[in-house]
């Protein structure tokens, strides 16, 4: 406890970024250290899976001490191990060998100082990630979740109760993102470097198939759009057409056809919902940081007066913070695990 305030400590480990954090009363964040792998993980093309669970491995233990140590820099004194009430952690989904590593640390320390572990959907944690910045929310409201491994519209009912109601078939959206890029040859991690080469390009100069699916599904389908572009640059390529200056428009292309589905389906969804969970639209994931996603939905919800709420882009992508807001309210809804818990590569959010 900090002055009768509970202290949750957080780890994030499930893919290629090993982050500590402490946050007070769920929604206070005294620190939120991560260590990115991306430019290890750059000359493969993609994260491997092994070399991601070493690094995390060696990073672990300083980026927590740096995360109690920055904690107590901003609380204005030595924040000590026992002062931290609940220990919180993703428990999935993931790539098992890396949630491991943040699984055992969180152990350890839920052990050594007695103290409730709380395993965190990682989906939860995205969505939390609001609860951080926006001081004023709370539950029911519909949320769009879009990251590497999901694109699903989600009915927030309770802080740890939640009803998936579309959810993509194929490809998540941030994966049709890293995809594309690699095609164009742009790189790893493909969705940052689509956002910015897309800025240079007219997203009208080559249309992409929009894929809605059946009338009134909120379901998502994004493998097409992939063969779609590697099509075209190959078409373009053998008519002898093809330069580099192409690049950018297809980028854009792609990047509007994608956008144009989510948008549309995630308003449809509040404005069905809107009677039950509030005109609320809450985002989070990954490709939550895209800045053309960001434009438009902020254009669509003045447009249909819903009241939105993004987090800032360092809360969208992967960190521990949004961990222990989502440990904290499972806690509050008397939801520890055991010692025995495991990690997990899927589990339905
Ligand atoms: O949520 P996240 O950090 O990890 C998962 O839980 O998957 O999301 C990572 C995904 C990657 O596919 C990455 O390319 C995408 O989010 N992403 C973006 C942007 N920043 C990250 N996609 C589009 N635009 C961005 N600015
Ligand atoms: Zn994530």
């Amino acid at each position: 406890m900090l002055d009768g305030k509970i202290l949750t400590m957080a780890f994030e480990s499930s893919c290629d970024e090993t982050s500590a954090a402490f946050v007070l009363e769920g929604r206070e964040v005294l620190s939120n250290i991560i260590s990115s792998q991306i430019d290890i993980h750059k000359e493969f093309g993609g994260v491997v899976p092994e070399i991601a669970s070493r690094h995390h491995l060696s990073n672990i233990n300083w980026v927590t001490e740096k995360a109690r140590k920055a904690a107590s820099e901003k609380y204005g004194r030595t924040i000590a191990w026992d002062d931290v009430d609940i220990v919180g952690v993703t428990k999935g989904p993931g790539l098992v060998g890396a949630l491991l590593i943040g699984i055992a640390t969180a152990k350890a320390f839920a052990a050594v100082l007695g103290r409730p572990l709380v395993g965190v959907h990682h989906i939860h944690g995205h969505i939390s990630a609001n609860y951080i910045e926006h001081k004023d929310l709370k539950p029911p409201f519909t949320a769009l979740v879009v990251s590497g491994g999901h694109t699903s519209l989600v009915r927030a009912d309770d802080y740890d109760s939640f009803t998936v109601i579309g959810e993509t078939r194929d490809d998540a959206a941030g994966e049709a993102y890293d995809k594309v890029a690699r095609v164009l040859g742009l790189g790893y991690p493909g969705g940052p470097l689509i956002d910015e080469t897309a800025k240079k390009g007219d997203p009208g100069a080559v249309e992409f198939k929009r894929v809605f699916l059946e009338k009134g599904s909120y379901d998502f389908s994004f493998s097409g759009i992939k063969t779609g572009v590697l099509n075209y640059v190959n078409s373009e390529k053998q008519a002898g057409r093809w330069d580099y200056s192409q690049i950018s428009d297809v980028a854009a292309g792609f990047q509007q056809a994608v956008l144009d589905v989510i948008v549309t389906k995630a308003i449809a969804a509040v404005k069905e919902n809107s009677g039950t969970m509030g005109r609320k639209l809450v985002v989070a994931g990954g490709v939550a940081a895209n800045s053309r996603l960001r434009e438009m939905l902020t254009s669509e919800c003045e447009k249909e007066d819903i009241r939105l709420y993004i987090p800032s882009p360092v809360l969208c992508t992967d960190n521990a913070a949004m961990i222990g807001c989502a440990a904290y309210y499972r806690y509050k809804a008397g939801k520890t695990d055991g010692l025995s818990m495991d990690a997990y590569a899927s589990i339905p959010i």
